[in-house]
């Protein structure tokens, strides 16, 4: 891995915990429960690599249709993980955002989630974002709602302005954005910040995805030209 190249931001859609329970015979809130130990060892490797934020794709707006039950396993276990990770988010300096409509989630997880949050905050190590009850569309909704709302002009508006409205302002946008379980499509997620993001598909399910796994995105990544438009003679004479 070259450390000079390093990507500042990384997304990660968590897919595959599913398949991954199925394969071992398990019911798929086994594979969700593991899928949380994998989150705990990459974002450790995030703090080794020099990673600066992490992002990670937990629920999306559209996984409220999925059965009942395993709707309410992942409610618990967003509430059991925050009362269990804190102590050592706190040891290690980690600032956690939970970021989404989080308000539809019940006030007693709301309130977790804004704890963990608020104790965080000063924290200067990696910039865990959790999306909850994300949606990408939701995301430029609720960005149009508020420019609305401060009652933006026409001339106002530019791209700067809408970045700044989305949940994750003042984050630059990811470099790397991970798939697991090898779904080559977006499944709404972080639809304006992706933009010029590196695209990473793998066939590893999320809960077999480690440090190696992370580590072999990385050496895929500072393998690209990214060249944001230009031409590669344009950006070789730059480097
Ligand atoms: C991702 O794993 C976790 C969530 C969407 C919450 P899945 O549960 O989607 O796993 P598969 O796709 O069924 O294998
Ligand atoms: C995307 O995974 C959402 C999360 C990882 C939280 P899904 O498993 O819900 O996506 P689709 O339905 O296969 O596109
Ligand atoms: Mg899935």
């Amino acid at each position: 891995m070259d450390s000079k190249n390093i990507p500042q931001h990384i997304a990660a859609i968590m897919d595959g915990n599913g398949r991954w329970a199925k394969e071992r015979g398990l019911p798929r809130l086994a594979g969700h429960r593991e899928g949380t130990e994998a989150l705990r060892e990459i974002l450790r490797a995030c703090a080794e690599f020099g990673i600066k934020y992490l992002t990670v794709y937990a629920f999306s707006t559209e996984n409220w249709q999925r059965p009942k039950e395993e709707v309410e396993f992942l409610m618990s276990l967003f509430a059991e993980k925050i009362e269990s990770e804190l102590e050592e988010l706190m040891a290690n300096q980690v600032k956690i955002n939970f970021l989404g409509r989080t308000q539809e989630f019940s006030a007693e997880l709301q309130q977790k989630m804004q704890g963990a949050a608020e104790k965080t905050k000063h924290n200067a190590g990696v910039v865990l974002n959790i999306m909850a009850n994300y949606g990408g569309r939701a995301e430029l909704v609720d960005a149009m709602q508020s420019m609305i709302k401060e009652q933006l002009t026409i001339n106002n508006v530019d791209e700067e302005t809408i970045g700044k409205h989305l949940y994750t302002k003042g984050m630059p946008d990811p470099d790397l954005l991970i798939r697991t379980a090898n779904e080559m499509r977006i499944s709404n997620f972080l639809l304006w910040q992706i933009a010029y993001a590196e695209i990473y598909v793998t066939p590893v399910l999320w809960p077999d995805f480690r440090r190696e796994q992370l580590k072999e995105a990385i050496e895929a990544y500072q393998q690209r030209l990214r060249k944001f438009g230009q031409t590669e003679e344009q950006i070789k004479h730059a480097a």
